[in-house]
């Protein structure tokens, strides 16, 4: 008797690890979830522990395969997605992490970015698509070999391996030490600032600048194909492992944004937007990156535009655990709620200094515009309100980069479950918000990617028709407050220039 088959989702994110089983129509069967330690050594500074990682990865795998009582023959292929620039060096004979690894907020490489820059800080935009800066992997590496002992000399005798989070969890699964695959896709890969856009090849030039021996990366491999199986400690022995999508680029994907034209924002610990520029290689003029969207097999890749902002979801879980102004997350929106506005209160939350559209590692964050008069409900108010006012920023820079103003904007992740927030940003963009079915689009891109690979979908047609609207928010502000709403946004983010040096 054939039994019914399902794609799990490895979903190797920022704040937690998570394994999600879809079934044929894109429906979520089941969810294993667990948070792991954010580290924070000092200021700026951001790290986890990969060895906490795959242990959690490991259990949520078995979580998600218990609650959904199926087993692992019943899984026709397994995806990765994950934290995207967050930098994995460890040992190749024992396994062992050499380092924690260094998340993709940290601030620390500053130095090491100025000082590859020598005073441009677009050195490597035609061949990477990326502005210098502290966001990206490949400076971490390098931290980590001038700053761990004997790093160095190790690296170069050809006894340690990079990877993203992505190859971190495939080396492990597959075998480790044994013969774990060390393996990335091309979308992870354009976010180290190693890989040359259009060969889809790691670039000796800037590898050589950097100090990172070629033998220490993995192989880049396109996003949809069979890369390998399940090891015998994988609780997926034999299981097809047969996608990869860093996190954004696999949101954009379950979001079925296959045209040209089409993005989507994701409301996570950052926001993300991504809009599709098909086989082309746009570079932006305001502040955005030029990245990999995806590449299905031998097919050509396709490209994207994308605006990055790095403390979005963040935010509010700092109000809750460093300030404790909320017990829990969704009680932001609850104080929100009690004001009719921010009473002139702005919060940059430029924690890892800001990223698109302006790239400054030397801003810092700011609570502005405090009177006698403003209660925590504003600044809840301004906590909310500080995430859309960055994401209609990112959208500014698309509109100006793109020949077609955006017309509408497909959204998901945590925070779009917030009411308030998603009728702000309609009204802020001026064009309708929409919200899909299924949220967990990030898992679903890469259950996609990987039941591509193996015919469990035939095309992205498959991926088009799962696709179905939830909520649609209509804008409902008059533009002279848009206008003057932004212009004081604006204000406020000038505040935070300069901080550190
Ligand atoms: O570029 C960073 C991004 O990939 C992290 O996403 O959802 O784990 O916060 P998330």
């Amino acid at each position: 008797m054939s039994q019914e088959k399902f794609i799990l989702s490895i979903d190797q994110g920022t704040t937690s690890s998570r394994a999600i089983i879809f079934n044929h129509a894109g429906e979520i069967v089941s969810v294993g979830q667990m948070e792991h330690e954010q580290i924070f050594p000092k200021s700026g500074w951001v790290e986890h522990d990969p060895v906490e990682i795959i242990k959690n990865v490991r259990e949520v795998i078995g979580t998600a395969l218990s609650r959904a009582d199926i087993n692992r023959h019943q899984i026709a292929a397994v995806g990765i997605t994950n934290q995207r620039e967050t930098a994995v060096v460890w040992d190749r004979t024992t396994g062992k992490p050499i380092y924690n690894a260094i998340v993709w907020q940290d601030t620390r490489t500053k130095k090491i970015v100025e000082e590859l820059g020598g005073g441009d800080p677009e050195k490597y935009k035609d061949i990477v698509g990326l502005p210098l800066a502290t966001y990206f992997s490949g400076p971490k590496v390098k931290w980590i070999l001038d700053n761990v002992d004997g790093a160095r000399e190790k690296a170069e005798a050809g006894d340690l391996m990079f990877g993203t989070t992505d190859t971190w969890v495939l080396w492990n699964l597959t075998g480790g030490t044994k013969d774990g695959l060390h393996i990335t896709d091309v979308t992870n890969a354009s976010r180290t600032m190693l890989m040359n856009l259009k060969t889809l090849n790691w670039e000796e030039s800037i590898c050589k600048d950097m100090g990172i021996p070629m033998s220490m990366l993995p192989e880049i491999r396109s996003s949809s194909e069979v890369y390998g199986e399940g090891s015998k400690n994988s609780l997926l022995i034999g299981a097809k492992f047969a996608g990869i999508l860093g996190d954004q680029q696999a949101a954009t994907f379950g979001q079925a944004c296959f045209e040209v034209g089409q993005a989507k924002n994701t409301y996570g610990t950052g926001n993300f937007l991504l809009m599709n520029t098909g086989e082309e290689i746009v570079h932006s003029e305001n502040g955005l990156l030029t990245t990999v969207l995806y590449q299905l097999g031998d097919n050509k890749p396709v490209y994207a535009l994308e605006g990055s902002v790095a403390v979005t979801g963040s935010l509010v879980q700092w109000v809750r655990d460093n300030l404790g102004l909320i017990k829990d997350a969704p009680e932001v929106e609850t104080l929100a709620k009690k004001v009719d506005n921010n009473g002139g209160v702005y919060v940059v939350p430029a924690f890892s200094g800001l990223f698109a559209p302006y790239w400054r590692d030397d801003a810092r964050g700011a609570i502005v515009g405090l009177t006698r008069f403003v209660t925590k409900n504003h600044i809840a108010r301004a906590v909310l309100e500080s995430t859309a006012f960055q994401s209609a920023e990112l959208v500014e820079a698309m509109n100006q980069d793109a020949d077609v103003p955006l017309k509408e904007l497909k959204v998901d992740g945590g925070m779009t479950v917030n009411e308030t927030l998603m009728q702000f940003q309609a009204d802020l963009l001026d064009v309708d918000v929409v919200r899909p079915k299924v949220v967990e689009t990030t898992a679903l891109g890469a259950a996609y990617a990987a039941g591509l690979a193996v015919g469990f979908w035939k095309s992205e047609q498959d991926v088009i028709d799962n696709w179905s609207e939830d909520t649609r928010w209509e804008p409902a502000m008059d533009e002279e407050t848009r206008e003057r709403s932004m212009r004081v946004w604006r204000k406020a983010v000038e505040r935070t220039f300069d901080w550190v040096d």
